[in-house]
């Protein structure tokens, strides 16, 4: 009923972690605009996310960047129809800048305020791009969510206009993400580590150190978790035996010798890195991401198979790597399952991806009450 009277117009804002991004959709299939401001740079020095610097940097960012959407989307305040804000997961008082900003903004104009998970909208940047496209996903559909924060598996389909989603699969201590960034961080590499092991990865070879497949023990998890233990994943033990690689053939001063002469550089990436990596850490490298790719695309072609999923997602950060989409599509080719990616720019954090999600909500007039809270360790499924 409230679709029909309104053009659909979302205000997204999201703040959840290292990016504060405002973003306006109309009817969850185009984007007028997708404003993020990165805090990459600020959080680089200390090799990770400072929550105390993300909260001040939000609060810094989040008028310019909403200005900004709302300018490139040619669109006033007054036009649009719902403000959606990513209630969790994520660091509370970053949350809680774009919340509380949402609210005054809805509050001030007489607006509905919808609450999005954030895990929900990296599922809905590749409906959304689909929706673009005037292309249908196949329900169900398996997602894999796959960031610094989250390696999840949910199969998700619409029922009665809303997205209902079941949470199949998790990361059991660090996610994929978070461990492309520690395993970085570890030789010497910049922040966040993702994008220079993508493109070093390239340089080395990936069967160098044979790290083998990472199976979960299926006792002490059975009665802990309604998930099969079939999909659930754990990558700090993969972690641990690259730090082990590295004691064991005498890498510490080479690492050392590579930190320090990145550390001298203005602004330094993988490309200023290759020089300084020899065959060695080269092949570390690549065998560090291919036992990453092998671990996810087995669970998940297990799970899409096991739960006769019909199309594949996979979305979040580390979707935006290079192997792993080429691994992925190789795959799902093989066993004839349509797969689809977010483009690279709504792979990480952005509001195009919250205001999208939020789409369905509206035209429900499912929205949020005005005592919305930050919900950092909030659930989907
Ligand atoms: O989705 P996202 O922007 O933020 C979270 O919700 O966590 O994901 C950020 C994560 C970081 O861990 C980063 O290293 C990883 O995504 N990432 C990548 C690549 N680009 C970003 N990991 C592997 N390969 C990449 N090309
Ligand atoms: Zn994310």
């Amino acid at each position: 009923m409230q679709a029909a009277q309104t053009t659909g117009l979302i205000l997204g804002i999201e703040s959840s972690c290292d990016e504060t991004s405002a973003a306006v959709v109309e009817r969850g299939a185009r984007v007028l605009s997708n404003a993020v401001a990165s805090q990459v740079r600020t959080h680089a020095r200390y090799g990770g996310v400072v929550p105390e610097l993300a909260s001040r940097e939000h609060l810094q960012n989040i008028v310019p960047v909403v200005r900004a959407a709302l300018e490139q989307a040619k669109v006033t305040l007054e036009q649009i129809d719902a403000i959606a804000v990513t209630e969790g997961p994520g660091l509370a008082g970053a949350l809680l800048v774009g919340i509380l900003y949402a609210k005054g903004l809805a509050f001030a104009l007489n607006k509905p305020l919808i609450a999005v998970n954030h895990l929900e909208g990296h599922i809905h940047a590749v409906l959304l791009e689909a929706r673009m496209q005037a292309q249908t996903v196949a329900a169900p559909l398996l997602a894999l969510v796959v960031s610094g924060g989250h390696t999840h598996l949910y199969l998700a389909e619409e029922r009665d206009g809303l997205w209902r989603y079941r949470n199949v699969g998790k990361t059991l201590d660090d996610a994929a993400g978070e461990a492309f960034d520690k395993v970085a961080k570890l030789l010497g590499l910049g922040y966040p580590g993702g994008p220079w092991i993508d493109a070093l990865a390239a340089h080395g070879d990936a069967h160098a150190v044979p790290f083998g497949p990472i199976n979960i023990k299926q006792k002490p998890y059975r009665a802990a978790t309604e998930t099969s233990p079939r999909f659930l994943f754990s990558f700090s033990g993969l972690k641990t035996a690259v730090l082990r690689y590295v004691e064991t053939h005498a890498l510490r001063e080479r690492i050392e010798a590579r930190r320090a002469a990145l550390a001298a550089m203005e602004n330094p990436n993988a490309q200023d890195a290759l020089p300084l990596c020899d065959a060695e850490t080269l092949g570390l490298i690549a065998s560090f991401q291919r036992a990453v790719i092998d671990d996810l695309l087995r669970k998940t072609v297990a799970a899409a198979e096991s739960l006769h999923a019909r199309s594949l997602i996979v979305s979040g950060g580390v979707a935006a790597n290079r192997e792993l989409r080429r691994r992925f599509t190789h795959e799902a080719q093989q066993h004839k399952l349509p797969l689809a990616f977010p483009s690279i720019a709504l792979s990480t954090d952005n509001a195009a991806m919250i205001a999208a999600a939020a789409w369905p909500r509206l035209a429900a007039g499912e929205f949020a009450s005005a005592a919305l809270n930050a919900d950092p360790s909030l659930k989907l499924g």
